[in-house]
């Protein structure tokens, strides 16, 4: 019987897809133990937006969130995101800060790597796939899909391929957008499985309502790995429903490895921490539908809810159909890049503004500059000239890999941050995030000291 294998998301991409990446390590410690015992091939817990989620908003450190994870499921591989040379920020980070980062989440727990490169430049995630491996971690080569006239089926299909070259331990078709249909889907997986030989995983999102049946025609393509999030998470801009996908396919004659009874145990854990984001706002029932302008628009999941959130905080919600026509426009400016983090920002902030000014490009931010100069690598297609003459005059964009401009940076950062630092792994966040994790860091300290001179108040009673 051919398996389909899951991984499960609810933890990472669900969390982030629906509300920001919102949820605490107490919105879940209790279910880990259910999870772990669920067999799914593999739980997305960690990268992503959660570890800044974890530094800015939740009072966390990542680092230990991980710990907790891995402790509370020993039995389970735990998968991260990470946006090769940018780690999990929005810039290139020098060699050795990726390298440490990589053996850091290696050692505190992570399992499974997936790697991916916002414009497909292989040069790009590299070094975090070479480290995986010397760390002896599988290193999951992503795929950042996307439609425009210049991707094909033979352009991906020879990426997977240098991909496999690289050594990476399997490669994910990485949809951000749910705008892979069953159709391209077949064809993609059926085209990647001809070319490579390590086992091939697919991810999408239902925001377009095409997910579900995206997935079938993957598996029967012979697609290894699916990602889904328990039902309760599942839908609109996060991933089908797991319950769903196992019914289906076990139906349709696959092996799928897990128990519904399992999953349905995990799931009513989650129904009242669903209840409890709805009721606070934080999950907006608008990313919960089906939005199928994103097959016109190409709006992954988190860059449609960003940018809702965004225009009703100044607003101006009525100019997001002006917004939705001009970011494919910006798009193509740009040469085609898939609209992936940091990409979906830049493009999307870059579109809002152009609208909102009435005037394109009278206002640039200075991450498009980077990108035109070569500073995120090589665009997939060709940049519009015009806007780059504009922009940087008679300016080159640089040939080689960026990183390679960048001194090492880790001793430097730790002396920067002193003793606020406990540790390596605070010297990476604060390498990641300066600002915030400083912000974090002295939050945490006074805390303690608090704890400490409340004990103390304690025992003078
Ligand atoms: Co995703």
């Amino acid at each position: 019987m051919k398996k389909v294998n899951f991984t499960e998301t609810v933890l990472r991409d669900a969390n982030q897809s629906l509300i920001a990446t919102r949820l605490a390590f107490s919105d879940f410690e209790g279910i880990l133990s259910e999870i772990d015992k669920a067999n799914f091939y593999s739980v997305e817990c960690w990268g992503g937006a959660t570890f800044d989620s974890c530094l800015r908003f939740l009072d966390e450190d990542p680092w230990e969130r991980l710990r907790k994870i891995r402790k509370a499921m020993p039995n389970t591989k735990l998968q991260m995101l990470l946006r090769g040379q940018n780690l999990l920020g929005y810039k290139h980070y020098p060699d050795d800060i990726v390298r440490m980062f990589v053996k850091k989440s290696v050692e505190n727990g992570i399992d499974i790597i997936r790697i991916f490169d916002a414009l497909n430049d292989l040069r790009n995630i590299e070094v975090a796939v070479d480290e995986t491996l010397k760390c002896g971690a599988h290193a999951q080569g992503a795929i950042s899909y996307t439609q425009s006239p210049i991707h094909s089926l033979e352009n991906y299909a020879k990426l997977g391929k240098e991909m496999e070259n690289m050594g990476v331990n399997s490669i994910c078709v990485k949809d951000m957008a749910g705008i892979m249909g069953p159709n391209e889907a077949y064809e993609l997986i059926k085209a990647l499985k001809e070319t490579v030989s390590v086992p091939v995983s697919l991810h999408t999102h239902s925001t377009t309502g095409l997910a579900p049946m995206t997935y079938l025609k993957a598996a029967e393509a012979g697609c290894d790995i699916i990602d889904t999030a328990i039902s309760s998470f599942s839908g609109g801009t996060s991933q089908p429903a797991t319950e769903s996908l196992c019914y289906a396919l076990s139906t349709l004659g696959y092996e799928t490895g897990l128990d519904m009874k399992q999953l349905k145990v995990i799931n009513d854990f989650f129904k009242p921490v669903k209840d409890k984001f709805l009721k606070s706002g934080k999950l907006n029932p608008y990313v919960l539908g089906t939005d199928t302008n994103a097959l016109n628009y190409q709006i992954p999941g988190g860059m449609l809810s960003n940018l809702v959130s965004q225009l009703t905080q100044m607003n101006q919600l009525d100019k997001l159909d002006k917004v939705l026509l001009e970011t494919p426009k910006v798009r193509e400016d740009l040469g085609y890049p898939p609209l992936v983090t940091p990409m979906s920002q830049m493009v999307g902030v870059q579109a809002t503004t152009n609208v909102l000014t009435g005037e394109r490009y009278k206002n640039v931010s200075k991450e498009v500059v980077s990108y035109l100069r070569g500073e995120y690598g090589r665009a997939p297609g060709k940049v519009n000239e015009e806007l780059r003459k504009k922009i940087l005059g008679d300016e080159k964009p640089i040939e080689c890999r960026y990183a390679d401009t960048l001194e090492p940076a880790f001793d430097k950062m730790k002396a920067e941050v002193g003793e606020l630092a406990e540790s390596d792994e605070d010297v990476l966040s604060y390498a990641a995030f300066p600002q915030v994790a400083e912000k974090f860091f002295i939050k945490r300290k006074e805390a303690r000291q608090n704890v400490v001179s409340y004990s103390i108040r304690k025992v003078e009673e």
